[in-house]
């Protein structure tokens, strides 16, 4: 029996409101969720920033790459909108205002460090570091994830005391040597790719076991009988419902 405590809101309740926005990260509040994944990139004066693509394209009224474009820049266009009319004005939230907004509601963060081609990796540990430090949020409700294991480590050596989890799509074969060298906490995989021998083996070696993005819950069923800790989902209200299954 699962509930929407077994999930976390994927960049926020993003079947809701528009993904990446404080306005997602308040509806995972409401519903109970204590768990909200965010993406995380710079902005060319070096802020780190809560958003998904390498260009603004998609989810705002801008275009352009996010590397190539300042915090006053990034912080004119509107995230909202293209959502849903409810959520005009609503802005791109830098990775301090999550912070404060995280601290004010006591729910525990996932940041997922987003590296694209070119974009220099030293500098944004650097900068999420500088920002954690400033904003005072406890180590222990926060969760750093990344598809980049050097991003990973970088942040073993600033933040030590910060768990880290591995996202990989595919688990590969040597995943628990890799693990081991970045005293992982968790591995956070594509639901689609897992197998319950894989399942099984990161379970033995104790660590967290993570899927994104089922937004169906029948689709992960018997996952739970694997092993899987939590679903990484836009969806969580839908796992709400089997709480009395
Ligand atoms: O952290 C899980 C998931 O967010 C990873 O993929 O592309 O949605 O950031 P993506
Ligand atoms: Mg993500």
């Amino acid at each position: 029996m699962h509930s929407i405590l077994n999930t976390m809101a994927h960049r926020g309740v993003s079947s809701q409101a528009p993904e990446n926005t404080l306005s997602a990260f308040a509806l995972a509040a409401e519903k109970g969720c204590q768990w909200i994944e965010i993406d995380v990139q710079l902005s060319s004066d070096g802020v780190p920033m809560v958003i998904h693509d390498d260009t603004v394209n998609r989810c705002t009224n801008g275009c352009g790459k996010v590397r190539e474009m300042t915090l006053s820049q990034l912080k004119k266009l509107d995230a909202g909108l293209w959502f849903g009319k409810q959520y005009q004005d609503e802005p791109i939230p830098t990775l301090l205002e999550t912070l404060d907004f995280v601290q004010q509601t006591n729910i525990n963060l996932n940041i997922e460090l987003k590296v694209y081609p070119q974009d220099d990796v030293a500098l944004l540990c650097k900068m999420v570091d500088e920002v954690i430090k400033v904003s005072g949020i406890a180590p222990t409700q926060i969760l750093f994830s990344s598809f980049h294991t050097q991003a990973l480590a970088r942040m073993q050596k600033v933040l030590p005391e910060v768990r880290r989890g591995q996202l990989w799509q595919k688990i590969p074969k040597d995943a628990i040597s890799i693990l081991r060298d970045l005293q992982a906490y968790s591995v956070h995989c594509d639901y689609r790719f897992l197998t319950p021998a894989t399942a099984q083996q990161i379970k033995e070696f104790n660590y967290q076991l993570y899927c994104y993005t089922p937004n169906f819950p029948e689709l992960v069923d018997d996952y739970w009988r694997w092993g899987v800790d939590m679903m990484i989902t836009d969806v969580p209200q839908a796992y709400a419902v089997l709480e009395n299954a």
